[in-house]
């Protein structure tokens, strides 16, 4: 498929990076379906888009129209069938765990039109693995953004072992079409490129904590005044959501070894259910589920 075929796009999965991923297709002109496993789940997901915009809008990089016509050209639906029936593209960004994964894509599969393609926004699981369950792994491919997606320029497009030049040319290209810069990372490895660098720095700032060594403040205003990062590490931890990073570092352990253990603290703050901007609370308090209340 070229990338000029491309008209629909469904986004599975409302969270923090499904509905970003919306709406970035919908600003880029894209009909989106958005979908959730019920009613809830995908209306807080639409809020957060219609928020989004409204943020846009207010600081002028939209004007009024361009916000109503790209929130027009998002549909919420919770029937799979109807979510992926016609579409294009199916872009995939269900929580980061292979057999969650692995099931939604076998349900996909019964309803998606035979030359739709599929891309995966996970964190770090294996392409291959993912695809294999599918009857298109040549169609099959990572489409990684990263956290705000409005925000973040990059997006990792990643080849599994099955996947066909095509299939990357046109997702890289759709990419660009999104308004991002795509980079190609040619090599199925666990964390790809960035949250191999990335999820480590999180780790350890927390190890740091746990060993005593200095504060979360400390930390953290280093990270961001002396290496110059926009934000500190465990700021960023709460702005991707601490309960992606501990998962990204779980499959990293356990693909690549001791170097990534996850700090009990992370595992603490996931098991607390504080998992950052999303829930309100993470290592800092937020106020509105968006702005951050940094000492
Ligand atoms: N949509 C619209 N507006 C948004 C927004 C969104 N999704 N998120 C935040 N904003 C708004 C805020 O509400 C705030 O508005 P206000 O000015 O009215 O209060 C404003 O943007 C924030 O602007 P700031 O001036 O405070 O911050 P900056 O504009 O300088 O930058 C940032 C914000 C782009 C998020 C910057 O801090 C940054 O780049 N941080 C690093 C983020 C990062 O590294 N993300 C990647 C993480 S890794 C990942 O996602 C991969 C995953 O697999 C783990």
């Amino acid at each position: 498929m070229n990338v000029d075929e491309i008209d629909t796009i469904a986004v599975l999965g409302a969270g923090n990076m499904g509905h970003g991923i919306a709406e970035v297709a919908a600003l880029a002109g894209y009909e989106v379906r958005l979908r959730d496993i019920n009613e809830e789940l995908v209306e807080n997901g639409y809020d957060q888009l219609e928020w989004s915009v409204g943020k846009l809008e207010e600081k002028d990089q939209l004007t009024e129209e361009e916000a109503d016509a790209a929130l027009d050209r998002v549909t919420p639906l919770v029937d799979l069938e109807e979510t992926v029936s016609g579409t294009d593209v199916i872009i995939e960004v269900v929580p980061e765990k292979m057999e969650i994964k692995q099931d939604v894509y076998g349900e996909v599969e019964q309803y998606a039109p035979e030359d739709a393609l599929f891309a995966t926004n996970t964190s770090s699981l294996s392409i291959t693995d993912l695809a294999e369950v599918t009857e298109r792994p040549e169609r099959f491919c990572g489409m990684h953004f990263f956290n705000p997606p409005v925000r973040m320029q990059l997006v990792e497009v990643i080849s599994g072992e099955h996947t066909s030049d095509e299939t990357l040319d046109t997702v890289e290209a759709l990419a660009e079409e999104f308004g991002k810069s795509p980079v190609r990372v040619r090599k199925d490895s666990p964390g790809f490129i960035v949250n191999r660098v990335l999820v480590p720095l999180m780790n350890e700032a927390a190890w740091l904590v746990e060993d005593d060594v200095a504060t979360m403040d400390e930390v953290d205003s280093t990270t961001t005044f002396e290496l110059g990062l926009p934000m500190g590490s465990f700021e960023l931890a709460d702005q991707v959501g601490i309960d992606v990073g501990y998962h990204v570092l779980e499959y990293m352990h356990e693909t690549l070894g001791d170097a990534y253990e996850p700090c009990p603290l992370l595992e603490a703050k996931v098991e607390a259910e504080e998992l950052g901007k999303k829930t309100g609370k993470g290592f800092y308090d937020y106020e509105d589920g968006n702005g951050a209340d940094i000492p």
